[in-house]
Parts: structure tokens; sequence; C-alpha cells
């Protein structure tokens, strides 16, 4: 059994291939258990969780409340305009304070350098909620839902059609290069991937006989996907941008026109929020291809396996 123990999670590439596996392993334990009516594990029984909100969420807080409760433990959830944080205090100062408090922290920021000044002074495991570069833990429900509905993420075809620098795209892509699927990336100029994530994810992929590759065209990439995934073109701190960006990611809209070049058998997946008519159309989030509910329930049962390793 791997140990976790006292790690953060501020990003995918902060864990191996052998240990990605591992925890999605735990999250499906976690899930069979939920279902076969064992709702409470109490493995974190006496322990605390500390939630900070930068920006709005409705599945990352309410998941990990529950998620938290069900392992037995606690959790205080606070916006960052309720802490001090908002009157100056620094993050360092904060961090060492509620290290005397709870037994992990995970956060919502507006700059991933935020989550890194709070891991570098807390002596307990910081997880990223959702940071401007990654949203670790949406991918690591999302690689469970592909693993329920396809049996295996190795050898597949993800397309990710929309906004390149995304970060919940920037999360995908290094947890499915690292199990070994392929992830073409549908966007326009100027919207390609963090260079830095890509360099990293290209070279996972290598590894393992699996490509990423970024096009502009969009039926270039979905053509033949077996999973087709998108997001908001307009994510929570960008919305001086709204108009350019809703104007020149258009092309990228996943419509039932450009879902039939994918498999027969294809899966449409999204983090939501979804913001229907702009990067997907009813006909396809409601369609027989959609999986978003499951999706968003595997958040669930993969934060538990989380919780449990690191806390
Ligand atoms: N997918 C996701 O993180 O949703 P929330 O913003 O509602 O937490
Ligand atoms: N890319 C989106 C994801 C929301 C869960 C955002 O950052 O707003």
């Amino acid at each position: 059994m791997l140990t976790m123990r006292g790690r953060h999670f501020l990003s995918i590439s902060d864990y191996t291939s052998e240990e990605i596996r591992f925890i999605l392993g735990v999250a499906k334990q976690m899930k069979e258990r939920y279902y076969s009516g064992e709702r409470v594990i109490p493995v974190l029984k006496g322990k605390h969780l500390l939630l900070i909100f930068e920006k709005p969420s409705t599945r990352t807080r309410i998941s990990f409340e529950v998620a938290m409760k069900e392992l037995g433990g606690d959790v205080i959830a606070l916006t960052s305009r309720e802490m001090q944080i908002s009157r100056g205090e620094t993050l360092a100062d904060t961090a060492r304070v509620i290290s005397r408090y709870v037994d992990g922290v995970a956060a919502r920021v507006y700059s991933h350098k935020s989550l890194e000044e709070l891991a570098k002074y807390s002596s307990i495991p910081v997880i990223n909620a959702l940071s401007d570069l990654e949203h670790p833990m949406q991918a690591l429900g999302d690689m469970l839902t592909i693993l329920e509905k396809k049996g295996r993420v190795a050898g597949l075809k993800i397309a990710f059609l929309g906004d390149g620098a995304d970060n919940v795209l920037h999360s995908l892509m290094l947890a499915a290069a690292k199990l070994g699927a392929s992830v073409w990336v549908g966007t326009a100029k100027g919207y390609e991937p963090n260079p830095e994530i890509l360099k990293a994810a290209v070279e996972e992929a290598q590894l393992r006989g699996a490509e990423i590759v970024v096009t502009h065209d969009p039926i270039e990439a979905i053509k033949d996907a077996d999973v087709v995934y998108t997001d908001v073109w307009v994510s929570m701190g960008q919305e001086a941008e709204k108009e350019r960006r809703l104007r020149e990611l258009s092309p990228y809209q996943v419509n039932k026109e450009l879902m039939m070049h994918a498999k027969r058998d294809a899966i449409f997946m999204h983090c939501l929020p979804a913001h229907r008519g702009y990067e997907v159309t009813d006909d396809v989030i409601d369609g027989p291809w959609s999986v978003v509910w499951d999706q968003a329930e595997n958040r669930l049962h993969a934060q538990k396996a989380v919780l449990s390793l690191l806390l």
C-alpha cells in the first residue's frame, strides 16, 4: 500500500502514475461501499478540514463537506472575505495559524501562487480546490468516470473543445497522459495550453505511446474521439474578457453536428457549471452521450479517497 499521508495536492504533476491509479482504486472502493449502504467510513474521526474560497463553488464545496463528514470528520468552510487575509494578513501567517487548528486545508484561489505560498508555510496538507492553473480534484473525478464508462483510460482519445488554457483542461491533460490516454485540444489561436503543463503532459503521454495534440480545427480534434469534453469559455476571474472570448471560441461549441464526428459510443463530459448555448448545446448535455451527472457525483468519491489518504 502506498502512503501519501501529510502530502500536499496542488497539481496532478505532484503524483506519479502509480499513485494516481492507487487513489482511483480507493475512490472506486469508497463508491462501492457507499452503494452497499456503508455511507459513513469513519477513518477521519476527530479530524477537521478547512475550506477556503476566493471564488464561488457549488460542487467542490458541497462534495468536500459531505466527503469529510462521511469519513467521520468535520469541516469549516469560509470565504477569504471572512478571513483576516482580506485585511492584509499574509498567507504565510495564515498557513502557520491554521496548521495549529485543523488537519488539512482545501483552497480555491485566483492565483496558483497563493496555493504554493500556503503550502510552503503549512505543516498540514494543502489541496488545490481550483486555481487559475489547475483543478486536480476535478481530473480525479473525471478519470474515475471514464474508467466506469469505458472500462479503461489507456488508449482512448479524449477531445477537449474550447479554451485551451483552461484550468480543468490542464489537470485533465496531465491525468489522462499519466494513464496513457491521448488528448486532442481544439482551440482558437491565442488560447493554447500553458506551455509548461503542455510539455509535461506531452512527455508523460509519450512514455505510454499516447499523444497530446493542439489544433485549431474542431473537427480534427473531435474526429473518432471516445470522450468529448468542454468547459466554460469565460472562467471565474476572466469576466472582463467575456465579449472577446465568446466571439473567438464560438467555432468550438460542442453541438449535435460536431458530436457526429466523434465515435458512435462517445461520451460527453463537462466539469460544470455549464453555460448552455455557448460551449455546449442542450441537445448534447441532455442527450444520450452525456455523463455529466455521474461525473459530478464522482467528485465526492474521488475526494473521499484523497482526504482519507492525505489526512
Ligand atoms: N466543477 C466544479 O468545480 O464546480 P464548482 O465550481 O461548482 O465547485
Ligand atoms: N474553468 C472554470 C471551471 C469551473 C469549475 C473556472 O475556472 O471558472
